[in-house]
């Protein structure tokens, strides 16, 4: 099964409007200037996605947004439709990020819901799931992802509309990795389980991303991994070069 590579940024809160369009255009123009076997997202946060929705006109990189809300329109204040999204140019949009998870107190049951919604609205979602470093010690990796994949995965996702990330939390930001062949290990089963969830002609569609510490000098012998089909990139996609770079090594 050839499942093309997807390499996307999550600009998390970070850069204001000249930072943000300047690094924007570059990954554009970088872009535009290869020939690269991947597929492109960049998800800045929400107050810059008409500016670099502009950079990137022309550009065959996709847009996304790092979070959502599960209803269309209402008394939500401070939220953003899936509706609203669309209505900006965004393509995709990130769900049930650890972030997200542990600072709003997201469960699985509101990520599936979001998902859900922006899937109505014809969004592609990139759903988080991954452990925390007690739970990797404990041994329960696989069990917490499973855990995860079943009830944050609505039923009606699609190897089109769905792209999970598998992100370890105490990779994130941290310099740290599993070993290759622990990433393989989580990445397989969460294929198995999303087959026990949605069959198997689904998930062997479906793209599984590693996310969590992805620079360019990693990059190459993570996602050569059978089941690794992508990254989500923090803090190297926040550098045009270190994103460029990323692609490069990865999608020859
Ligand atoms: P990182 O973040 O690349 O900075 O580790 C990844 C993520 O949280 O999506």
């Amino acid at each position: 099964m050839v499942r093309k590579k997807l390499i996307a940024g999550n600009w998390k809160m970070n850069c204001l409007s000249a930072e943000g369009s300047a690094l924007a255009k570059d990954v554009a123009t970088a872009v535009k200037n290869n020939k690269f076997d991947c597929d492109f997202l960049v998800c800045p946060p929400f107050t810059l996605l008409t500016t670099v929705k502009k950079c990137l006109r022309g550009s065959k990189i996709s847009l996304g947004a790092q979070d959502v809300h599960f209803a269309d329109k209402g008394a939500h204040t401070g939220d953003i439709s899936s509706l609203m999204l669309k209505d900006l140019g965004c393509s995709h949009v990130i769900i049930g990020h650890s972030e997200r998870r542990v600072d709003h107190f997201e469960t699985d049951e509101l990520v599936n819901k979001k998902a859900v919604a922006a899937h109505n609205t014809g969004i592609v979602t990139v759903i988080c799931i991954g452990e925390t470093g007690e739970q990797r010690d404990n041994g329960e990796t696989i069990k917490v992802c499973e855990s995860q994949i079943m009830g944050s995965v609505p039923d009606d996702a699609t190897a089109k509309n769905t792209v999970i990330a598998y992100e370890p939390i105490w990779a994130i930001g941290t310099g740290k990795t599993p070993t290759a062949a622990d990433v393989e290990e989580v990445h397989a089963a969460i294929r198995k389980t999303l087959a026990k969830k949605l069959g198997k002609a689904t998930a062997n569609k479906m793209r599984i991303l590693y996310g969590g510490s992805v620079k360019p000098n990693n990059a190459a012998e993570l996602l050569s991994l059978p089941d690794v089909d992508g990254a989500l990139i923090g803090g190297a996609s926040l550098k045009a070069e270190d994103f460029i770079n990323i692609a490069k090594n990865a999608c020859k």
